[in-house]
């Protein structure tokens, strides 16, 4: 099958008007840390090295889609930084002329080592996931001792010149109440942006339920009673799914993704690839579309893009996290990528 170029070219709108410029790249499931709002403690089957997309099939990938008006890029996981030779991929893929933008989205237990190389293969961008500056809780959250770590990577990303690095911090209710303020004022001191995630129904045990989200207007109360008057910012980019709010004296901004709460489905612009070449419209999505066996196949550009296009063209408008109708997406997060 090919399809003639001019539609092949035409961007990536789905039923409901959507434009779709970003997307989230998972390059493994592994992990090397064990949030329990993500992954059990024991057992999790992890995929055989053979499904995983090498990173050339990555790249091939993201070279079919650019012209689809794909511009910005996001590389997850599991733990990205368990790929070896990450920096060869970032390399490649910030040399795809039409990507404009890129960030990676990592636990930082291993970025002490790879901070500079990251930084010299072209990434400007990080998003660092942490809940607590409390040791002990740090190892209940991810049962695992390793908050030195990840202190020790960040600030190393700090000296290699990572700037505006963000903190991506999942807001469990009854859990993370006594670590809001403290995250809130590390990052202040460092110029990070804190991102509260409410937590959402992907983990692996089911655990999670309306009464355990922490909403992003209780933290807002919180902070800006606590660590500083907060003011919405005006001018933010409506199609974010972060609410950004900034310190009214200057400090710094401070995000929420109030994915319970206030869902954003109607901006949403992204589309994900899983590590084992399956495309997802939603982090939510029931079914997916493998584009594995066509990368793996002498698949022409346009034929990638036909399915790329078919995917978006079903796309639904939207979880229903707060609906009776709501059913948990068959892969938890870490194999999807967030
Ligand atoms: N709910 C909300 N956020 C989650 N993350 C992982 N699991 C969950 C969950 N159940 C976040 C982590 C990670 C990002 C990709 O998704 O902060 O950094
Ligand atoms: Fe987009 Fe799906 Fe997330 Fe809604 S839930 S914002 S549709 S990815």
């Amino acid at each position: 099958m090919s399809l003639p170029s001019s539609t092949s070219h035409a961007p990536l709108i789905d039923r409901f008007g959507r434009v779709h410029d970003n997307l989230r790249i998972s390059v493994t499931d592994r992990c090397n840390i064990r949030c329990f709002y993500c992954m059990p403690e024991e057992g999790v089957q992890f995929m055989n090295r053979a499904e995983i997309l090498t990173f050339e099939e990555i790249e091939r990938f993201v070279r079919a889609a650019v012209p689809l008006g794909i511009t910005k890029l996001r590389l997850t996981g599991g733990e990205p930084l368990l790929r070896r030779d990450l920096p060869w991929l970032i390399e490649r893929l910030a040399a795809i002329p039409g990507i404009r933008d890129m960030a990676l989205t990592t636990n930082a237990v291993l970025l002490e080592k790879h901070a500079a190389d990251l930084y010299r293969a072209g990434l400007r961008r990080l998003n660092i996931h942490l809940d607590t500056l409390d040791r002990a809780r740090f190892e209940k959250i991810t049962r695992r001792d390793d908050l030195p770590k990840v202190l020790a990577g960040i600030d190393a990303a700090v000296a290699a010149g990572f700037r505006h690095t963000k903190l991506n911090i999942v807001a469990v209710k009854g859990l993370v109440e006594p670590d809001i303020v403290p995250l809130a004022r590390y990052c202040r001191e460092r110029g990070f942006e804190p991102r509260y995630i409410e937590f959402m129904p992907l983990d692996a045990q089911s655990l999670w339920d309306r009464r355990s989200v922490l909403t992003a207007d209780e933290m807002i109360d919180t902070l800006g009673r606590e660590v500083g008057p907060l003011r919405a910012v005006p001018d933010a980019d409506p199609r974010a799914p972060a609410t950004e709010y900034e310190y009214e004296d200057g400090g710094g901004r401070v995000g929420f993704i109030a994915s319970v709460s206030k869902p954003f489905c109607l901006n949403c612009n992204r589309i994900r690839l899983t590590s084992d070449g399956k495309l997802r419209y939603c982090l939510f999505a029931i079914d997916e579309t493998d584009v594995r066996d066509l990368l793996r196949s002498q698949a022409s550009d346009d034929e990638i893009a036909a399915v790329i296009r078919a995917n978006i063209a079903e796309k639904w408008l939207g979880h229903e996290i707060n609906s009776a109708k709501f059913v948990a997406p068959p892969r938890p997060m870490y194999s999807i990528g967030g």
